[in-house]
């Protein structure tokens, strides 16, 4: 060991090889080849997949960038302990789902792993480090964080820095948005030792990210801008959502709504699209931290104002899937429905909190025979509703998930869906034949041209059988 400590500059060692320690490590190694970068996980499964060609996530253009690092100066091991011993820099990307048992359950942070890896930290540790949080942990953890890792004797002999490092890529874009982010932020302690800490991260990231993007902080700012930024994203959705069943009541349409207060640059065109609601794993899980944490400091308005949006998003997966049921004529019992896409976006065979999972379960409460298809998430799927998994019909083919179908939802915005030949597949279902587009990534006119009634989220339906008032 000590003659690969030799070899490199540095050592980065990151804890956890999920979705995002394994994509930002691949980075890092690809940028700073005289950095030796070890991911280590718990997960064998994972650690063994990461070293071969089928990676554990799917994520566009990751492949190439572990495959130009992968042996050179990346490594993936589950030996936690020979990689803390190494390392001189150690990012903790470990998971924290929402706590599901006692005090704050379903809304504060289960920090058990946070915690069992800052002692394990502590217990192998043999020199000093730069301790880093990359998962996204309520305000002022870095402080408990800072108390186990420099508690007791061992303190004396060596020290620990601990940084705020929060992760902004998302899911589908993680590639780009780890090569050109909009900002890297790190927070550190305003003290002589916690700037040298942060000196060090920022050395590390300006390997290829301009100086200017790189915005440094006290740590608690830095711990609070993920959640606001999270948060803020997802008030957005839920805004453009709220407003898009006041379009459907009065025939406004949220695209065109949407484009035009976007044009406002104060306001700006993204992330305004409207959809059957947000899902994936943070969203909702950092909303709910926030609010837990206004709670706690007494700060009661504030919370309610957060916890909205996450209703918001609640409701508007209700509301999909109210209305599919009632436009098929208040009823879908033994009905086929054919549901397009699982992941809970694009570009991604990741499923957490994937809106489909609601739709999926409410559809087959309404004992209607759900058939599911999608490029990526299958695998997933298959997970998330293995306690129905019997009542439902897995399909990797579009087309033959259609055949004998009533309805089609559109629940993940994956391009292929766009470019499938409706035609083709208005022939083999049921008439008549609705879609349901959750997305609003079809052309409702052509599909209507076609034969269908087609249901877009925040528009006028176009039917050929009359508001469900006239049937
Ligand atoms: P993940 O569940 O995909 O990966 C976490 C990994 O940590 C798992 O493989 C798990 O086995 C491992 N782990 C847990 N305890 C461990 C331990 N004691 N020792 C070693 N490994 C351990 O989670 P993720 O999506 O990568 O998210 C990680 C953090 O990053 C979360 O806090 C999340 O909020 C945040 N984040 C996620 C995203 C995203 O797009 N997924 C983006 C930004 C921030
Ligand atoms: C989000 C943030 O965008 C990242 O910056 C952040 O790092 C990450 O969460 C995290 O902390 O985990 P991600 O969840 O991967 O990234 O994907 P997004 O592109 O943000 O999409 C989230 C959900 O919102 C998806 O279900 C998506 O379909 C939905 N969405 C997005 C809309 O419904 N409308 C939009 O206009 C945009």
């Amino acid at each position: 060991m000590s003659q690969t400590k030799q070899a490199f500059e540095k050592h980065v060692l990151c804890i956890g090889a999920g979705y995002v320690g394994g994509p930002t490590m691949a980075m890092i190694a690809a940028k700073c080849p005289t950095y030796k970068v070890t991911v280590v996980d718990i997960n064998e499964a994972r650690i063994a997949a990461w070293q071969t060609d089928e990676l554990p996530i799917y994520e566009p253009g990751l492949l190439e960038v572990v495959q130009e690092a992968r042996g050179r100066n990346l490594f993936f091991s589950t030996d936690v302990e020979a990689g803390i011993k190494e390392a001189d820099i150690i990012f903790v990307s470990v998971n924290t789902p929402t706590k599901t048992f006692g005090r704050g359950a379903g809304k504060a942070a289960d920090l058990q792993f946070w915690e069992k890896t800052a002692r394990q930290i502590r217990e192998c540790s043999t020199s000093s480090k730069i301790v880093v949080e990359k998962s996204t942990l309520p305000v002022r953890t870095a402080e408990a964080m800072a108390r186990i890792l420099n508690w007791g004797e061992k303190a004396t002999d060596i020290h620990f820095e601990v940084l705020s490092n929060p992760e902004f890529l998302a899911e589908g874009t993680a590639i780009a948005d780890l090569k050109m982010p909009d900002r890297v932020l790190i927070g550190g302690a305003e003290t002589p030792r916690g700037a040298a800490a942060v000196q060090d991260l920022v050395d590390l990231y300006a390997h290829w990210v301009p100086r200017e993007r790189i915005l440094t902080t006290n740590v608690w700012s830095s711990e609070l801008s993920k959640l606001a930024a999270n948060a803020m994203l997802a008030q957005r959705i839920s805004s453009v959502n709220a407003l898009s069943a006041l379009c459907e009541a009065t025939e406004a349409d949220i695209d065109e709504v949407g484009r035009a207060i976007g044009s406002d640059s104060r306001i700006g065109p993204k992330f305004l699209r409207a959809s059957v609601g947000f899902g994936g794993s943070c969203f909702k899980k950092d909303i709910l931290n926030l609010v837990y944490l206004c709670e706690h400091y007494g700060l009661k308005e504030v919370a309610s104002y957060w916890e909205q949006v996450v209703k918001i998003n609640r409701y508007q997966r209700g509301r999909f899937v109210d209305r599919m049921i009632t436009c098929m004529f208040n009823t879908v019992v033994g009905k086929k429905v054919a549901v397009f896409g699982f992941a809970f976006k694009a570009d991604t065979g990741d499923t957490r909190e994937s809106p489909a999972i609601y739709v999926c379960r409410e559809l087959v409460d309404e004992r209607a025979a759900v058939t599911v298809t999608d490029p990526k998430a299958l695998p997933n799927a298959k997970r998330d509703l293995a306690d129905i998994a019997d009542q439902i019909t897995w399909e990797s083919d579009p087309y033959k998930a259609a055949e004998g179908a009533h309805a089609i939802a559109i629940l993940t915005e994956w391009k292929e869906y766009a470019e499938l030949n409706y035609e083709r597949i208005f022939e083999v279902m049921e008439k008549p034949a609705f879609v349901f587009d959750g997305r609003n990534i079809l052309d409702a006119e052509k599909l209507h041209r076609i034969g269908f009634n087609v249901y877009p989220i925040g528009k006028a339906p176009k039917t050929h059988i009359g508001e469900e008032s006239e049937i």
